[in-house]
């Protein structure tokens, strides 16, 4: 296993900028790179805010909060951050093409550093066939927000280095978090299992089983889920689970089809809890 003291972030955005703040609250040192001007800082800014909500819940000590922020070190780009780093951790856009192109720069600016993926829908072996040593590229799959989320999927394509995988486990669980190894496979565990769900209870509404708000407590009641399906699609966003659907559909077959009832509601724009409509009306924070 890597001996890991530095970790690198590369994208400042939504995640990049949780996983700097859960890697320096763990001890690491962390260089954190975003190719957009003022973007890291940004997100050091967020990170600041978040520590600061911290010590005002009292969750973080002032002096913690501190040295969390000591500990992050802003780059000016991928491969600055990426040298002399043990694990770098790629949070940038979602797109193969910037992957690729990103995880081929990495391998040669930090040849013996794990490489981590964030990548939540893209085949963790495309991005890793791009790098000079497959082996060493492993996914970490974190969820938003990421100073709140406990779950990490470990990722293991098939050419994935036991090294690699065994390095990504402990780091997620310094992190205070609790990973899972997941096959590179679409969805991997988290993404298949939570829109199977959420297709079939919009199935069930499509054929009158029972009301939004029942079917909903069927799992909240039932099954202790802290969120209904339903109003669950609505906070992640009818459109995000939707295109997710159709990945799924084309990836894993059938099972994945899209409810027409999904495709009328985004045709509509009743998009969940950011257009004020979903399966719910919302005002501000909450349901109607
Ligand atoms: P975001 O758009 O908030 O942040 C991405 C950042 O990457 C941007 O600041 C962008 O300027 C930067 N970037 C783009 N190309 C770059 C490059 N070549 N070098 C350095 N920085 C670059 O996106 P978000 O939501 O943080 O997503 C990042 C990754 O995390 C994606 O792969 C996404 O699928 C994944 N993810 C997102 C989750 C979410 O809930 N937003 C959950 C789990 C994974």
């Amino acid at each position: 296993m890597t001996d890991v003291s530095t970790v690198a972030v590369i994208g400042a955005g939504t995640m990049g900028h949780g996983i700097a703040q859960v890697a320096a609250q763990a001890g690491y040192a962390v260089r954190l790179a975003d190719a957009v001007p003022g973007a890291v800082r940004a997100g050091l800014e967020r990170i600041r805010a978040n520590l600061e909500g911290g010590v005002q819940r009292g969750k973080v000590t002032a002096a913690e909060r501190d040295a969390t922020l000591a500990r992050i070190r802003p780059a000016a780009d991928a491969a600055e951050a990426a040298r002399g780093a043990d694990l770098v951790i790629e949070a940038a856009t979602e797109d193969l093409a910037v992957k690729r192109a990103l995880f081929a720069a990495l391998a040669a600016a930090a040849p013996a550093a794990v490489l981590a993926t964030n990548t939540s829908s893209l085949s963790v072996a495309a991005i890793a066939s791009a790098a000079a040593r497959p082996e060493r590229v492993v996914g970490m799959h974190f969820f938003n927000p990421v100073h709140l989320m406990k779950l990490v999927e470990v990722v293991t394509h098939p050419g994935t280095g036991a090294e690699a995988r065994e390095t990504a486990l402990a780091v997620a669980g310094r992190m205070g978090k609790e990973p899972i190894v997941v096959l590179d496979s679409p969805g991997f565990a988290s993404s298949r299992l939570g829109v199977a769900i959420g297709l079939e209870a919009i199935r069930m509404l499509e054929e009158g089983v029972a009301s939004v708000e029942d079917i909903d407590r069927a799992m909240t009641l039932g099954y202790n889920h802290p969120v209904g399906p339903l109003k669950l699609t609505d906070l992640v966003g009818l459109d995000v689970r939707l295109a997710i659907a159709r990945y799924l559909h084309a990836q894993l077959g059938a099972r994945f089809a899209p409810p027409a009832l999904l495709e009328r509601m985004v045709a509509e724009g009743k998009l969940g809890r950011k257009t004020g409509q979903g399966f719910y009306a919302w005002t501000g924070e909450g349901t109607a």
